[in-house]
């Protein structure tokens, strides 16, 4: 669960950061030469004059002018550090809006933490919530439906008396066949219809829209890998339907008004030992498969790899679904590829083609971009229902001259033939790490969220660490070993063209705490004490186009601080300067930014409050439901603090930071 300190997700537990991409991909440290090295002197200001020179006059890309952006972001920044609670910019108010167990379907009980049941969970707020979108009723800035998925389960902090199970000591012991299915329903999506009262946000209890997801939802598999032999089941002889999401990460919104979820790590609800004639064994072990983070094979046969050998091969997509409508089939998109999906995050390209942007996170482990076949139809909605099923997936090499190349991973080009074990598309999109490791892509530090600016086309990318990385491995694209505070890359279409075979790249920021020379940050000298961060994470625009990062991994003994929310600058002489904005309660992570169009609304997820008691020298020791290092939000006696979704506005309600 820790690594050098460092506070991470369940889904980078330490078995999770053995890498698992080929070594031997061409890692291009050995030709860093001259650019790199003049780079590595190049500091702050200093940077943004150079960047300047390198990409032409900051504000024109792709030939046109970004729309300007208030020149800075005015907030007053919060002061950096770890407590029990959350804190905001002074003159904002962030209000609790949706919590763990709070009803959500017509019917749904209220939140009893000591009488919990699957069929009350599956009707209430999941666990861990992570990407939220907003979606707007009417074009209404103040009615919605909010989309929200749940990652991950807590067992130490959601059951009465637990503690962890996945110890060798506790071996899932505790774990019963009730409490895996609260689990189970605990996780998936939620949809809620929002609206501003005179008393700020609600809930509308009771809405048709309102709807949950869970591991058990049917959904439709489509694309390339439906229907594949290695897709069926006992379930699902046709390899056409599957049960549930697992692990959903960040996500994304369509041009059309879906919304798309990540499943990231999927393989540690898969229990069980691989045989050595598993049918699927070079597969799954380039996944990490099983990793036995979870009792759910215990009790349900199919997350039991020998028991039911192709359930694996049916999680690890982006999931589409309708918030609009409640009764819609989510679709596992398998053109997308399988992977470890941080997000998908869609932008529409200067001749209507979409292209979504995927970081794939884990250590080492590449980005990806799919492109749709065809355009996107804005005026027949129904007409873009499976756009995603065609298109081309690639995936990125960045090279030292900085350049970047998109390397398409499509059946029968270059190495992705019979002879390389790939006999249709469906191989490739279910082995597309492997694929991706044919061509040669570029082995990155952890890729979380890669996210299209909608102002400007550019695209950031966030590595959140990697501290696998030796010197000997180091590249352009990830230029320092040991890299325990991540770093954040800009990637550059050309004309605006987001089909393009080769972009430009940038590193916009290297994160960690600048005063410390072996670091090795670059933050813009302008950044005070509070405003620098490590591990970021997740990615938002506001209307203005400007960067806002939250990050997962900060806390007392990492950094010093908790996670939080940060102002990033991208333009000009500030290039590189970030502020914070909003800081989370101890042991949370921040998910999910997302603004209302207005920007006078700003949602975002507070994820696992309360976890690695350890990480926070202050409380220091495990933190469990009878013994949580916060109560957060509740800070009631006896109530374990529940993961949320809050609303941030100003108390003016203006728009924010503007
Ligand atoms: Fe679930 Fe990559 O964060
Ligand atoms: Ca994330
Ligand atoms: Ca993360």
């Amino acid at each position: 669960m820790t690594e050098m300190g460092v506070s991470l997700c369940r889904g980078l537990q330490e078995s999770d950061d053995i890498p698992r991409s080929r070594a031997d991909n061409p890692t291009i440290g050995e030709v860093i030469a001259a650019r790199f090295g003049r780079r590595d002197l190049m500091k702050g200001a200093l940077a943004a004059t150079a960047v300047a020179t390198l990409w032409g006059p900051l504000g024109l890309v792709g030939g046109r002018k970004a729309e300007a952006a208030p020149a800075t972001f005015r907030f007053e920044e919060v002061a950096a550090g770890v407590d029990e609670t959350h804190h905001v910019a002074p003159g904002y108010r962030a209000q609790v809006l949706l919590r763990w167990g709070d009803p959500v379907v017509p019917g749904a009980p209220e939140f009893d933490a000591y009488h919990q049941s699957a069929e009350k969970q599956a009707k209430q707020f999941g666990y861990n919530c992570d990407f939220v979108g907003f979606f707007p009723l009417d074009g209404s800035n103040e009615h919605g439906l909010l989309a929200v998925n749940h990652e991950y389960t807590n067992e130490e902090l959601m059951f009465p008396g637990m503690v962890r199970q996945d110890t060798k000591e506790q071996a899932f012991a505790r774990m019963t066949r009730e409490l895996v299915d609260i689990e189970m329903a605990a996780h998936g999506c939620t949809v809620v219809e929002v609206r501003r009262g005179p008393q700020g946000w609600e809930v509308v209890r009771d809405s048709r829209y309102n709807r949950r997801i869970t591991a058990e939802t049917p959904m439709r598999i489509s694309g390339p890998a439906a229907g594949h032999r290695r897709m069926r089941t006992s379930y699902d002889p046709e390899g056409r339907m599957v049960r549930g999401t697992l692990n959903n990460c960040a996500g994304g919104k369509t041009p059309w008004g879906t919304f798309l979820t990540a499943e990231e790590n999927f393989h540690g609800y898969f229990w069980g030992k691989l045989s050595p004639d598993h049918p699927e064994k070079a597969n799954y072990e380039r996944y990490g498969v099983p990793e036995n983070w979870y009792a759910w094979g215990k009790f349900h046969d199919r997350f039991d790899v020998e028991k039911e050998p192709n359930e694996a091969n049916r999680f690890g997509w982006i999931v589409e679904f309708d918030p609009y409508d409640p009764e819609s089939v989510p679709v596992k998109r398998t053109a997308l590829g399988r992977m470890k999906h941080e997000n998908a995050s869609p932008i529409v390209s200067r001749d209507g083609r979409v292209a979504i942007y995927m970081g794939d996170d884990q250590r080492f482990e590449y980005i990806y971009r799919f492109v749709t076949a065809r355009p996107w139809n804005p005026k027949d909605r129904a007409a873009n229902r499976d756009l995603l099923d065609e298109g081309t997936l690639s995936v990125a090499r960045f090279n030292p001259d900085g350049t970047l190349d998109w390397l398409p991973l499509v059946f029968g080009e270059g190495p992705l033939t019979p002879e390389n074990g790939f006999r249709s598309q469906a191989d490739v999109v279910i082995e597309a790490r492997r694929a991706a490791d044919l061509l040669g892509a570029t082995r990155m530090d952890r890729p979380e969220e890669v996210e299209p600016n909608p102002k400007t086309g550019r695209i950031y990318a966030t590595l959140t660490n990697n501290t696998r990385r030796k010197p000997e491995e180091v590249d352009a694209a990830n230029p320092r070993p040991n890299n325990a505070f991540g770093h954040i890359i800009e990637m550059i279409p050309p004309e605006g063209d987001h089909t393009a075979d080769r972009y430009r790249w940038e590193i916009l920021v290297r994160c960690g705490d600048p005063r410390l020379g072996e670091v090795g940050a670059t933050f813009n000298p302008a950044t005070s004490e509070h405003g620098w961060f490590g591990m970021p994470d997740n990615v938002a625009f506001d209307s203005h186009g400007r960067l806002w990062i939250a990050t997962d991994g900060n806390s007392g003994k990492a950094t010093g601080r908790s996670d939080g929310l940060w102002a990033m600058e991208t333009e000009g002489p500030a290039r590189g300067t970030s502020r914070l904005f909003f800081r989370c309660p101890a042991g949370a992570e921040l998910c999910g930014p997302e603004f209302t169009p207005d920007d006078r609304a700003l949602f975002l997820a507070i994820q696992h409050p309360g976890d690695d008691g350890e990480e926070w020298p202050a409380f220091g020791r495990p933190s469990t439901f009878d013994d949580p290092s916060t109560r957060w939000p509740d800070f009631e006696p006896g109530v374990p603090p529940r993961p949320s979704v809050m609303v941030v506005e100003r108390e003016d309600r203006g728009p924010i930071a503007v």
